[in-house]
Formats: C-alpha cells, sequence, structure tokens
C-alpha cells in the first residue's frame, strides 16, 4: 500500500523535465514553473535550452529560475553523465517527466547501435529514471515519474533485440516510433510494481495529437495526414494539461501505474496490459542499458 500524499502543491519542488525546449515540453514547463516549481531543464542544444529559459522567466517571473542541463537524449553515455550529474546537483527531485520524443523520417541506427526512436524515446528514461531513483525517494510520499506515451502504443511491439530493431525488413520509422511508446507504458507499469512500498509513483500519458515539431522530421506520409488534421490538433498548451494534472493530483497513488488522456485514466492495448511483457521489457532494457537490475 502507498501512502496518499495529503497535498500536492509544486511550489518549490524539484521538477526534472525532458524535451523543456519546444512543443508540449516547452507548454509543460510554463504552466510548472506558474505553479512556483523549480525547474531543471534537459535539452540537447545551449542556444534552445536559453530561449526555453528566457520565455519562463517571462510567462512565470515570481517562479525560481530554471536551471538547464544539456543532454542529447539519444547517447545513452551522455545520459548516463547526465544522471550522475542530476544527481550530485540535486539530493531530492520531486516530479521526474520523461517527455523528449522523436520521430525521425526513416529508421536511423545511432553511433552506439541503437534505432533511434528506441535509445530517446525510452531507453534513456529508463537510464534517467534509474539514476534518479535515490532523488526520488527522497523527496519522500508523492514523489513521481511522468512518462510521456501515446496512443501510437496500439501499433507497437517490443522486439527482443538490438538487431532486429534496426532491420528495415522487420522495421520502420513509424513502426520504431510506436514501439517505443508502447515501451513506455510497460515501463510506467514495471516500474510502478517496482516501486511499491516506496512512496514513489508512475505515470504515464498520451497528451494529444499536436503539431509540434515532432512531425516536422516524420515520415512523408505521416506528415500529409497531419496537415489534414492540423485543424483538429490540440495546442502545445492544451497537451500539456494531462502532464501537469499528474504532476499536482493529490491522489497519484490512485493514478499509479496508469495511462492517462484529457486528465483522465484511459485504456490501453492489450499488450500494454500484458505482465510478461512488462518484466521481459524491463529485462531487455536492464541488459542494454547496464542499469535497472
Ligand atoms: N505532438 C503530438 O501529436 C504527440 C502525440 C502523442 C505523443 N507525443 C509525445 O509527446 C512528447 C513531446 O513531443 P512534442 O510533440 O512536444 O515534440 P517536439 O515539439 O518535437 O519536442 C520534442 C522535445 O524533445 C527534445 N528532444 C528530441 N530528441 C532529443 C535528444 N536526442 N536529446 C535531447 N532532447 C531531445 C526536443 O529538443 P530540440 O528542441 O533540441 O529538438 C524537444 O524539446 C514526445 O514524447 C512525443 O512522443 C506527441
Amino acid at each position: 500500500m502507498k501512502l496518499a500524499s495529503a497535498s500536492w502543491s509544486l511550489q518549490g519542488r524539484t521538477v526534472v523535465l525532458t524535451g523543456a525546449t519546444a512543443g508540449i515540453g516547452l507548454a509543460a514547463a510554463r504552466q510548472l514553473a506558474q505553479l512556483g516549481a523549480r525547474l531543471v531543464l534537459i535539452g540537447r542544444d545551449r542556444m534552445r535550452g536559453e530561449q526555453a529559459r528566457a520565455a519562463l522567466r517571462l510567462a512565470a517571473p515570481a517562479a525560481p529560475e530554471a536551471d538547464l542541463h544539456l543532454c542529447d537524449l539519444a547517447n545513452l553515455a551522455d545520459v548516463h553523465r547526465l544522471g550522475a550529474e542530476l544527481g550530485q546537483h540535486y539530493p531530492r527531485v520531486d516530479v521526474l517527466i520523461n517527455n523528449a520524443g522523436v520521430l525521425p523520417n526513416r529508421l536511423t541506427t545511432t553511433p552506439e547501435g541503437h534505432e533511434l526512436c528506441w535509445a530517446t524515446n525510452h531507453l534513456a528514461p529508463f537510464i534517467l529514471t534509474n539514476h534518479l531513483l535515490p532523488q526520488l525517494e527522497a523527496a519522500g510520499p508523492g514523489a513521481r515519474v511522468i512518462t510521456v506515451a501515446s496512443d501510437a502504443h496500439w501499433l507497437g511491439e517490443i522486439e527482443s533485440t538490438a538487431a532486429a530493431r534496426i532491420d528495415s525488413n522487420r522495421s520502420s520509422a513509424l513502426t520504431a516510433y510506436c514501439d517505443s511508446k508502447l515501451a513506455n507504458i510497460l515501463f510506467t507499469k514495471a516500474l510502478s510494481e517496482r516501486l511499491e512500498l516506496t512512496g514513489i509513483t508512475a505515470h504515464c500519458l498520451h497528451p494529444g495529437v499536436v503539431s509540434s515539431n515532432l512531425w516536422s522530421h516524420s515520415p512523408l506520409l505521416v506528415r500529409a495526414l497531419m496537415r489534414l488534421a492540423a485543424p483538429f490538433a490540440k495546442l502545445p498548451e492544451q497537451a500539456a494539461a494531462t502532464i501537469v494534472h499528474l504532476a499536482t493530483t493529490t491522489d497519484a497513488a490512485a493514478a499509479d501505474g496508469h495511462y492517462f488522456k484529457n486528465c483522465r485514466r484511459a485504456r490501453t492495448s492489450g499488450r500494454a496490459d500484458n505482465r510478461a511483457e512488462m518484466h521481459r521489457l524491463w529485462r531487455i532494457s536492464a541488459e542494454e542499458t547496464g542499469i535497472g537490475q
């Protein structure tokens, strides 16, 4: 049984947020800053990171100044370095938001030999979260990990090897993205189970469809579909609402291990609900990253 926290004001709390330089992440950062959070922004580009900090100063002049840490989340050695760096800087982390994501226009292999979506969207959050568990635990009951998944997970499956993920006869950029989003949900459920009794909870969500930079490098067909969907898309501010809801809910225990849409619990695919898949995903991820055993 996890403890339900009494109240969840973000005033002065340390919130680590990846993908804070654009789209949904930047919109979430604005709202979290306005709620008084002490933001730790993770970005891969110093100029875009400083622009995000400047935008936050304007949006929330009374909020504590946001910190910026640089990391290329596609580079897993850099993510391990970031995890250690954050561990040294921040004795406690109240909220970790794994938001950064990528959808490239073709199947891409990173210099470390991982498929790009798998590395950036899944293995990076897996590494960062595992590094920050002591700091989340130090924050006490109510601390939480929020991972931005997607309804694209309905088309996902978990390949067992890096070789299968980069095999263009089996995978494409789009299937790789869907697979990584399924991994986000299975990771959240496995994490929730592993953290039982710690007071730390784990949550994931679909933010809704947003005309963000995510689509600008995506496969041609996806870009064409997005152009058609654009008039019905959410604004980044609206999409950020479910992240902010999960970051501030007073009843994180009831939301623990669950998938959310429009600030409500939502159904996932059968694969995302499969406990054997959850354990298989954790084992594969731990083997590939050397953390989380
Ligand atoms: N947009 C949608 O319709 C939609 C729907 C469902 C789920 N999602 C999910 O929502 C999340 C945010 O997406 P978004 O739409 O806001 O996309 P976005 O506008 O493209 O923003 C993505 C963020 O991730 C960062 N990022 C990407 N690769 C990175 C790397 N290698 N290292 C460090 N940072 C990296 C980007 O940094 P740069 O500024 O440096 O590029 C940017 O800050 C993603 O997880 C996505 O899968 C989005």
